[in-house]
């Protein structure tokens, strides 16, 4: 006959084991058996034409700023910004997915980026407080948006003074990369919608061969 107490500190171990998988850093994404796959957003033939460190220049990144990567995903932007802010500065990448915040929050933590904060924003808010911001950037991600005029109006606030919001997004054309030109917000909707939202186009770059890329102020200067 099997000892009782010998069957008890068994069963205990299955279950601390267990506790500890179910606990283990590496995420929801691996606890339920499947891994975020980057895809298309890391694959090394993007850098040829996401033109990183030309759109950071172009921006105005400077140290110590605080900016936010709207929908960010697996933060193909937030660690170059990481580093152009350094450490006095910090990086918002904020997303509605949990998995590419996680993937972000281990690459970063493996480049050693802690200044990344990542968030978990909501579908009609990226989750961050007013005066907070000197960027809001936004990457392929407007055309995901609803109710796109009181997103960018509610967008205001949180930036603090002299503070600016940058859009780059996919040409609304047929082209090599990108999601099917139907899926994309042409660059004069873009334009118009900001406007109605209080926001006026200051600066237009043309760089970048399959994306627009256009930065705004508030009309109303904070
Ligand atoms: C095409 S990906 C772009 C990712 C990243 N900006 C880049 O350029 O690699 C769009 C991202 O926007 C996120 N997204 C969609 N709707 C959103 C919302 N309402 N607020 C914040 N993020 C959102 C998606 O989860 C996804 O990670």
């Amino acid at each position: 006959m099997k000892h009782p107490i010998k069957n008890y500190f068994k069963i205990s171990a299955i279950a601390i084991t267990l506790i500890l998988i179910v606990n283990s850093p590496s995420g929801a994404a691996e606890r339920e058996g499947r891994r975020f796959n980057p895809g298309s957003f890391e694959e090394p033939a993007r850098a040829e034409w996401q033109k990183v460190e030309e759109v950071i220049k172009a921006i105005d990144l400077r140290e110590g700023q605080s900016i936010a990567d709207i929908g960010g995903g697996s933060g193909y932007f937030s660690r170059p910004f990481a580093k152009a802010v350094g450490p006095t500065g910090v990086v918002y990448c904020c997303d509605i997915a949990t998995e590419p915040l996680e993937y972000l929050q281990t690459t970063a933590l493996e480049q050693n980026l802690l200044n990344i904060v990542t968030v978990f924003a909501a579908y009609d808010r990226p989750m961050l407080p007013p005066n907070s911001l000197d960027i809001l950037f936004f990457c392929n991600t407007n055309h995901h948006l609803d109710n796109r005029v009181d997103y960018y109006k509610n967008l205001i606030p949180l930036l603090r003074k002299g503070g600016k919001l940058v859009v780059v997004d996919w040409k609304k054309e047929q082209q090599k990369v990108g999601p099917p030109h139907s899926h994309c917000v042409a660059k004069s909707v873009v334009i118009e919608e900001m406007k109605q939202a209080g926001w006026e186009l200051i600066q237009e770059e043309t760089f970048l061969p399959y994306q627009y890329f256009l930065v705004f102020e508030p009309v109303i200067k904070r």
